[in-house]
């Protein structure tokens, strides 16, 4: 598995980053603004990052996503390590991460990874998202944000 930074988009990095983040126009948007890298395996992109710029030396890892056959094998956490070696190496003091309430897998995976809760965005995903979101039988409304030093 090798990760590398994506020169040109693919269907199939569309899928996997709405897989991720369902709002086709949220992604458009900040897509244009970050730096994108994808896991490649056999010739294939499995996984992808997407890495924003935000505050003065803060990166936030606005997108993450492996696809679904390719889940569970550690390369969630391999992009997590790539997205923080990046941000250390590119002179970034912070990254930051947002999840759903409701993503308690997710969350799981960050706080391994060393990613401490910062704060709470109520009601975000009911004030940004026109379609309900359901995971884990419950109604996502709230984002829970994380950050690390680096
Ligand atoms: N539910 C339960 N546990 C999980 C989940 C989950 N959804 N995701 C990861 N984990 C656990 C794994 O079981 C593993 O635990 P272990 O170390 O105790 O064995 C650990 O986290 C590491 O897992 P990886 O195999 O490295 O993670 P994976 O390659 O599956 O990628 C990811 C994780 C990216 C979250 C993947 O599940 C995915 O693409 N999900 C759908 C899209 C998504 O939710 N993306 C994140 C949205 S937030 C954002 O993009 C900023
Ligand atoms: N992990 C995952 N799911 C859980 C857990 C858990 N620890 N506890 C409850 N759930 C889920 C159940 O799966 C169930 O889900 P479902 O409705 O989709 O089937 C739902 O929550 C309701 O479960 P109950 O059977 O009503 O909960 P239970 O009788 O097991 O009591 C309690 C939950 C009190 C948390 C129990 O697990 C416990 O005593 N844990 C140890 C002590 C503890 O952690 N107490 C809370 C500390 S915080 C505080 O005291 C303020």
């Amino acid at each position: 598995m090798i990760i590398k930074e994506i020169q040109e988009f693919q269907a199939i990095h569309y899928d996997l980053l709405l897989s991720a983040d369902p709002d086709k126009q949220l992604v458009e948007d900040y897509i244009k603004r970050s730096v994108c890298f994808d896991a490649m395996f056999d010739g294939s992109p499995v996984g992808i990052l997407a890495l924003l710029p935000t505050r003065p030396e803060t990166l936030e890892i606005v997108n993450i996503a492996v696809s679904e056959t390719y889940q569970g094998q550690g390369i969630g956490e391999k992009l997590l390590q790539f997205a923080l070696s990046y941000a250390k190496n590119s002179q970034y003091k912070t990254v930051e991460i947002g999840t759903g309430s409701t993503s308690f897998g997710q969350l799981y995976l960050y706080q391994k990874c060393g990613f401490r809760m910062t704060s709470i965005d109520r009601d975000f995903f009911i004030r940004h998202y026109e379609e309900e979101i359901v995971e884990n039988k419950l109604i996502l409304k709230d984002m829970v944000r994380l950050s690390m030093d680096v």
